[in-house]
């Protein structure tokens, strides 16, 4: 099989209302996830022996963050192919980083995501099916809605996905270039576990209903958070600005004006629609 490419695109949570924290200490989410036209490239070599090669303006990064969780993709379908009585294929994986790590757009879930479907794909395997998306899930909460790859509303921790219908809206995506540790961010809401907290989506569709309820304790942690979203908010041509998953990358809907880059301030910023 000839060496082939595969796009692990930004996940952006357009609602991330958290309902609660649950008694083994994770948060029950209700969110609206939607895909960039920005993200990472993955290319897959059969035949070589596993191993993570990167390049890319975050390449630096890596292996700690992302080349760290596709190694464990890897091992991930191993095991599931094991159950199955395939072996596992070997190839070697190219990463090219445009994405910064540790930023609220799923760079490491949706390089996992995409390594598992490389891997699955080369071992003939081409449906989701349950169990892939549990193994999934067990690698990071983001994970199963990267399989999916297209617009959902997600719910649970995660692992309760459906599909919606999203209008495609033009963004840019402005990261101060500061890395929020997602636990530390869900532990700054200071929720007890079984203790409610916000209320659920109540449409699927009125962007301006929807907030992020991690943006109070990752502006905590990193201040700068505040000082991008007062940024794009008062940027003519933007339409609404929040933050993305724990953060610190965050999105201003442009809905098809041509603003400019708030680059001057040394903050990573993209172009990107959103589907
Ligand atoms: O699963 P993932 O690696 O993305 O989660 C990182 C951490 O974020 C978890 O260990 C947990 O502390 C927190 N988290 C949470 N509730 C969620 C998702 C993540 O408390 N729904």
């Amino acid at each position: 099989m000839q060496p082939f490419s595969l796009f692990a695109p930004a996940k952006i949570n357009l609602a991330l209302h958290v309902l609660g924290r649950r008694a083994d200490g994770y948060h029950e989410l209700d969110s609206i996830v939607a895909f960039a036209d920005t993200g990472d490239w993955l290319t897959f070599v059969p035949g070589e022996d596993f191993g993570i090669a990167a390049d890319g303006p975050f390449a630096a990064k890596l292996p700690e963050a992302s080349g760290n969780i596709i190694a464990r993709a890897h091992e991930a379908v191993k095991g599931l192919l094991a159950l199955r009585g395939i072996a596992m294929p070997r190839a070697s994986v190219r990463i090219r980083k445009n994405l910064p790590v540790a930023s609220g757009i799923g760079g490491g879930s949706s390089n996992a995501a995409t390594a598992m479907k490389g891997f699955l794909r080369l071992a003939g395997v081409h449906d989701l099916d349950d169990e892939i998306m549990a193994a999934g899930l067990k690698l990071g909460a983001d994970v199963p809605v990267c399989l999916r790859k297209v617009a959902c509303r997600m719910r649970g921790i995660g692992e309760r996905i459906t599909p919606i219908a999203f209008q495609p809206r033009r963004a840019i995506l402005v990261n101060p270039m500061v890395e929020v540790p997602t636990p530390a961010v869900f532990k700054g809401l200071g929720l007890q576990p079984g203790e409610s907290h916000g209320a659920a989506v109540t449409d699927e569709s009125d962007v301006t209903a929807w907030r992020n309820d991690l943006a109070r304790p990752a502006i905590a942690l990193a201040p700068v958070i505040g000082e991008v979203i007062a940024t794009l908010s008062a940027m003519p041509g933007v339409t609404k600005a929040f933050m993305s998953g724990s953060g610190a990358t965050c999105v201003a809907l442009t809905d098809g004006e041509e603003v400019e880059l708030p680059e001057a301030k040394g903050w990573w910023c993209a172009r990107t629609m959103l589907s």
